[in-house]
């Protein structure tokens, strides 16, 4: 099966946790894509959804969802969205798509964060994907220069310019063994948005694809 394939039989899977009559959260990147195309194809309601970028935005307004403005929703059910890696505790990295910011605000209003991955998303130790940071572009050196000193090499990601007007360093080399205390260090440098480090919100619910069928962690 292919990495595609696995995707699709996640999204179909995650439509059994679309709650009734409430607002949905939806995140970002191809497992959200094929989700939102899943919803689209199987025809099911939705009664509205905030979203987690423009693309999102988009591919949900196509197939006739209600996108609202998170400000004018009460904090919601169930977010869905993937991820670049889950560890055996939810902890995950995020943000491959350069939507780590309205991703980790939906996420903070959300009761339920649903996490669709395939396999080749479950890792032991985050890292060896390189951890994306949302930054103000007048800080990028000072960012780049910290995030050295904590043991990272950070590469500014090429053409990309965030739905925030923001750039994105991309932090390679890092092992990281406690994510947590990661994810607050790094949020705390000055110029620094947001790190895609998913720790202090991880997933509550994990699905994930493989050849014999989609698995349930909780
Ligand atoms: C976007 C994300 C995505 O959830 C993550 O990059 C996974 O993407 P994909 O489903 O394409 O593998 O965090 O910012």
């Amino acid at each position: 099966m292919t990495q595609d394939e696995l995707k699709v039989m996640v999204a179909k899977a995650a439509l059994d946790y679309i709650p009734a009559g409430s607002v949905l959260g939806v995140g970002s990147g191809s497992t959200v894509m094929k989700f939102i195309e899943q919803i689209g194809i199987n025809k099911v309601p939705v009664a509205a959804a905030v979203s987690s970028s423009n693309k999102t935005t988009e591919a949900l307004k196509s197939i006739g969802v209600n996108v609202v403005d998170p400000n004018e929703t009460q904090p919601y059910d169930v977010y869905i969205d993937g991820a670049d890696e889950v560890d055996p505790n939810f902890n995950m990295i995020k943000g491959g798509g350069a939507c780590l910011t309205r991703e980790k605000i939906l996420t903070s209003m959300a009761k339920k964060f649903i996490c669709i991955v395939d396999k080749s998303k479950l890792v032991d130790t985050l890292g060896k994907f390189p951890l994306p940071v949302e930054i103000i572009p007048m800080a990028r050196e000072q960012v780049a220069r910290t995030l050295r000193a904590l043991g990272g090499e950070p590469v500014l990601r090429k053409d990309c310019i965030t739905d925030n007007g923001c750039e994105i360093l991309d932090v390679h080399g890092l092992k990281i063994t406690d994510p947590l205390a990661l994810e607050q260090k790094i949020n705390q440098i000055p110029g620094v948005v947001t790190v895609g480090l998913f720790a202090a919100k991880g997933a509550d619910i994990v699905l994930y694809a493989t050849e014999e069928g989609v698995k349930v962690l909780k």
